[in-house]
């Protein structure tokens, strides 16, 4: 693999349904039978909250073949005050391109370019074996928690990165995921017909339903 061979653009209007079929096939049976994420971009692209110069796609020989992208939130500071911040995702890797080093790539380039644009910290629900190795931290360890759960509760899916050093340092607080990401089973189902046939499998490893 040639990093050269890779370019990494701003997402296009023309390249919308491209992505939404590379991040169905990507996750397609991953975190459940089927999966909700090529709905879940078709619907963020249009929310307010959505980051359009964070919204990015990686290209190899003028196919598609990854996406990122970031909404952003805010943390209820314990202190009474909305702490500005970032979520990211879906992202994805076209599913024969897994584990190459490829997103890894587009996420720390992602980030850099987070930082540029002036955002202080990025939170969201992942892998710390993927994400820990661009920085991402357990968000316990900040002092932010994750919205409508018991402190206490495993929250070691809920990770954190500053973007610039000490924009969390003092903030206690409970993190809202963006309304936009919540959709329902109908309406996946429904924008899913727009696709190729594919089969649903219960699978291992799968964390819903
Ligand atoms: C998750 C995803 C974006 C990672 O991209 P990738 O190109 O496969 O990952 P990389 O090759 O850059 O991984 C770098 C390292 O992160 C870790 N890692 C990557 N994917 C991992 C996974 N699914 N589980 C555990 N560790 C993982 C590994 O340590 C990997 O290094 P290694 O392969 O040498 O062990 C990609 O696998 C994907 O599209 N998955 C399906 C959709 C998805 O789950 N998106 C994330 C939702 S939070």
């Amino acid at each position: 693999m040639n990093i050269n061979d890779f370019i990494i653009r701003l997402e296009e209007n023309k390249d919308y349904p491209l992505v939404e079929n590379l991040v169905r096939e990507s996750f397609w049976n991953v975190y459940r039978p089927g999966c909700s994420e090529h709905y879940v971009i078709h619907v963020l692209r249009d929310d307010p909250a959505f980051v359009r110069e964070l919204d990015f796609v990686m290209v190899r020989q003028g196919q598609i073949i990854g996406q990122n992208m970031f909404m952003k939130t805010v943390i209820n500071s314990d202190d009474g005050t909305d702490i500005p911040v970032l979520t990211m995702g879906p992202i994805c890797i076209a599913s024969e391109l897994k584990r190459q080093g490829l997103g890894k790539m587009l996420l720390d380039y992602s980030l850099e370019k987070a930082v540029e644009l002036g955002f202080g910290a990025v939170l969201f629900e992942g892998n710390i074996d993927f994400y820990g190795k661009s920085g991402f931290d357990y968000a316990r360890r900040f002092g932010i928690f994750y919205h409508d759960m018991p402190k206490d509760a495993d929250q070691s899916f809920f990770l954190c990165k500053e973007l610039k050093a000490g924009y969390l340092d003092g903030v206690k607080g409970v993190y809202q995921t963006p309304k936009g990401y919540y959709v329902s089973d109908e309406e996946v189902e429904a924008f899913d017909k727009c696709f190729a046939p594919k089969e649903k499998l219960k699978l291992p490893g799968q964390i819903f339903g």
